[in-house]
């Protein structure tokens, strides 16, 4: 196993990903930032510098568990104080699994600044697939309002909605149509911009492509197709898929994909690759990149209309496409077939004091400004509320169907505290939003774990005939998955690594509302705590410099 060193220099540069002038976060120039390359065992060590000037910063590694080094999983108010303007901080973990991984900004909204790129594992042992070139495309949306601008509305009374995002995003490039908003001059709005010009995957005719697809999304929940091919999905988070085929990769924030693409068809031509909005009405504009057939020109628009999307409302493919997804029959991991604690989480939307939150169990998540895992680890008493939130929600009486007052809804910073060693099933339980006849799709992610994913189904869960229908047999394990409009999902995981997680809905303002809970396993287990993660609020004592 080697080292892998990387220094960077995050910073604010004036860019224009989709036409359109605004601030963006850089990491030593780039957004996406550079694609951390490492073999299965590596330790990858980031050196990073906070030249943001006025704004703090933490690095989350999405998808590594940080298995013995939780204080590097760089969770702001979790893991981790911020890292302050200025500063250095060094993140040093082990990368224990091949597959294709994620990093981004873990502080306050600023991920869907630009903070974002990914982490390739090469395997130590054979595929069980072969490919003759590995690409990779970050999907991601785009929002000309500043995050500040952005968390200001949300936290404001009356509570202003970040809208649908203004562009969509292909590895970093996209296309806004200047002329819609003719206030705009063209020093600030110019589509003749050549950072704009659309992403190009120039390919070889006749060769099959591995492509990894991840989303980083902000909000959306995407359709991703190349036109004319068929793409057969291999790996999703890091694990091997049984191979099926689709025409559409429906993919949700945080998650990771890697298809096989042959490259055969007429070569005389390109095609478009497109990304769409699904799961919300639709009113951002297609993502539009180029799959250059070599030698045919770059540049070259396909002679063809994209291929529209599916409708944004037909939840019944994007479910069939989560049960799918299964292990791939030789790299079966079974899971413990029965469960010590099942935590059932309710996901809805509520108003507390006049402002509008996200909750689960009908609490909605502040974080502390004390770590959680230096307040547990360090017995520092009064950072957060040491009552746990609920392991369940009124199942006879909540009407998942209906708009509901959800008069107890609280504001709080508890966490669950889970038993070291032991198997624990996260029903996620979808529910109507504050709008009739509403419900969206929520990403949820865990941070330190892989998690089995026993089922998806219609309606409320019921522990009597849900439970039944899991599948024990060939799930495959994931980091992050959706739960559908008025569905559940159902997951287990093993809580074998000490340390103190966050689990969220990966959609930045639904996280940023309060969507999220908190998970700590064998704290007594965590090692030594670097200084380094420590020196605001209660931690200043612990500080040494
Ligand atoms: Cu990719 Cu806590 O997030
Ligand atoms: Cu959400």
């Amino acid at each position: 196993a080697r080292i892998r060193h990387y220094k960077w220099n995050v910073k604010y540069e004036f860019r224009s990903p989709d036409c359109f002038k605004k601030l963006v976060m850089t990491i030593n120039g780039k957004t996406p930032g550079p694609t951390i390359q490492a073999q299965e065992g590596d330790t990858v060590i980031v050196q990073v510098n906070n030249s943001l000037v006025t704004e703090n910063l933490a690095i989350h590694w999405h998808g590594i568990r940080q298995i013995g080094t939780p204080w590097f999983d760089g969770t702001e108010g979790v893991t981790q104080c911020p890292i302050l303007p200025g500063e250095t901080f060094t993140y040093q973990f082990v990368v224990d699994r091949p597959g294709t991984y994620l990093y981004h900004a873990h502080y306050g909204m600023q991920r869907e600044s630009g903070l974002y790129g990914l982490i390739r594992v090469a395997p130590l042992e054979p595929e069980p697939f072969a490919y003759d070139l590995d690409r990779s495309i970050i999907l991601n949306d785009w929002y000309h309002k500043s995050t500040y601008e952005q968390v200001a509305g949300l936290s404001a009374i009356p509570f202003q909605w970040v809208g649908e995002p203004q562009s969509l995003l292909i590895h970093g490039k996209g296309r806004f149509n200047c002329s819609e908003s003719p206030s705009l001059s063209t020093a600030v709005c110019d589509t003749s911009n050549p950072e704009c010009s659309p992403f190009v995957q120039t390919v070889i005719p006749g060769k099959t492509y591995r492509l990894r697809i991840a989303s980083l999304t902000a909000l959306s929940a995407l359709s991703f197709q190349i036109e004319g091919h068929n793409m057969t999905v291999v790996e999703a988070d890091g694990h091997y898929v049984e191979p099926f085929v689709v025409k559409n990769l429906f993919i949700y924030s945080g998650e990771t994909y890697s298809v096989i693409v042959k490259t055969d068809e007429e070569p005389s031509r390109n095609y478009w690759i497109t990304s769409n909005v699904v799961s919300r009405n639709r009113t951002t504009p297609a993502g539009l990149g180029i799959f250059n057939y070599y030698p045919n020109h770059p540049k070259r628009s396909p002679p063809t209309v994209p291929p529209s999307p599916p409708a944004w409302d037909d939840v019944e493919p994007r479910l069939a496409q989560s049960l799918a997804i299964k292990a791939h029959q030789k790299y079966i991991h079974k899971p413990p077939t029965t469960s010590d604690r099942v935590i059932v989480l309710l996901n809805t939307q509520n108003n507390i004091s006049g402002y509008r939150h996200w909750s689960v169990n009908n609490v909605s998540l502040t974080q502390p400004h004390t770590p959680y895992l230096i307040a547990l680890k360090e017995n520092i008493t009064g950072a957060f509320d040491r009552i746990s939130p609920p392991d369940g929600y009124d199942f006879t009486e909540y009407d998942i169907f209906n708009v509901s007052g959800n008069a107890n809804a609280t504001s709080g910073n508890g966490i669950y505290r889970l038993k070291f060693n032991t198997t624990v099933d996260i029903i996620l339980q979808n529910a109507n939003t504050m709008n009739v006849n509403n419900s969206e799709t929520h990403p949820w992610h865990l941070h330190g774990h892989d998690f089995w994913v026993l089922g998806y189904g219609k309606g409320k869960w019921d522990v009597k005939n849900d439970t039944k229908k899991y599948n024990l047999e060939n799930p495959i394990m994931k980091n992050t998955v959706p739960v559908h409009p008025f569905g559940w999902t159902a997951l287990r995981f093993r809580t074998d690594n000490p340390g103190v997680w966050a689990f969220h809905c990966h959609i930045e303002s639904h996280f940023y509302m309060g969507m999220g809970v908190v998970f700590e396993e064998g704290i007594q287990r965590v090692g030594n705590l670097p200084s380094s993660i420590m020196g605001c609020s209660h931690t200043k004592p612990f500080h040494t410099p």
